[in-house]
């Protein structure tokens, strides 16, 4: 039996200091949204690692909900026009919508995602992405928060997959390109 790890090059980011930056994160938004109707807001699937870290990090009333989207396939749409396969199901009028996210990339899934929430008028709408990966990215969009800036490298671990393996490794890791 090969064990989860089984492909996997440098560890970019211990679960340790995952936890460490999680906590810090939780920190900064428990004391910026005090007294706020806090709702976070992740997209299925890989963001929920975070989400629930995060939430546990916040030390203020909050409520969750998820989405689902398509994502835009090669050739699609350069905007990122994304497709709400599940939609919330908490209203988001006048409330105070953080949305959490395990990666971004291009930009494009969030910025798409930011258009689709925002004519529901929420009292204010940001971004809290665990890890910012600035070199491809298309759509610019504001970050409220971010847990680490990350290479141009395939990663894996704490949500995110490949082909959706590796979402339970404990820490951010590079694949092997060999194992791809
Ligand atoms: C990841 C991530 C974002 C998107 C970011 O999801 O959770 O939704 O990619 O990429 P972008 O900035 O280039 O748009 P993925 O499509 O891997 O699905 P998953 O959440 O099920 O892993």
């Amino acid at each position: 039996m090969t064990g989860v790890a089984e492909g996997i090059g440098q560890v970019l980011f211990t679960a340790e200091a995952i936890q460490t930056r999680v906590r810090e994160l939780g920190q900064a938004i428990s004391a910026d949204y005090a007294g706020k109707d806090l709702l976070l807001v992740t997209i299925l699937r890989g963001g929920i690692f975070f989400l629930v870290d995060l939430a546990r990090a916040i030390n203020i009333p909050l409520a969750i909900d998820l989405m689902a989207i398509s994502s835009y396939g090669p050739g699609a749409d350069k905007q990122g026009v994304v497709r709400i396969v599940k939609d919330l199901e908490e209203p988001i009028g006048a409330r105070h919508v953080l949305v959490v996210e395990d990666v971004i990339d291009t930009g494009l899934t969030m910025s798409s995602l930011l258009r689709h929430l925002a004519p529901r008028e929420p009292a204010s709408l940001k971004v809290c992405v665990l890890l910012d990966k600035p070199a491809h990215r298309i759509a610019s969009l504001p970050i409220a928060y971010r847990g680490f800036e990350c290479p141009d490298v395939f990663v894996v671990g704490y949500g995110l997959d490949y082909r959706q393996h590796y979402r339970n490794l404990p820490d951010l890791a590079v694949l092997k390109t060999g194992s791809r």
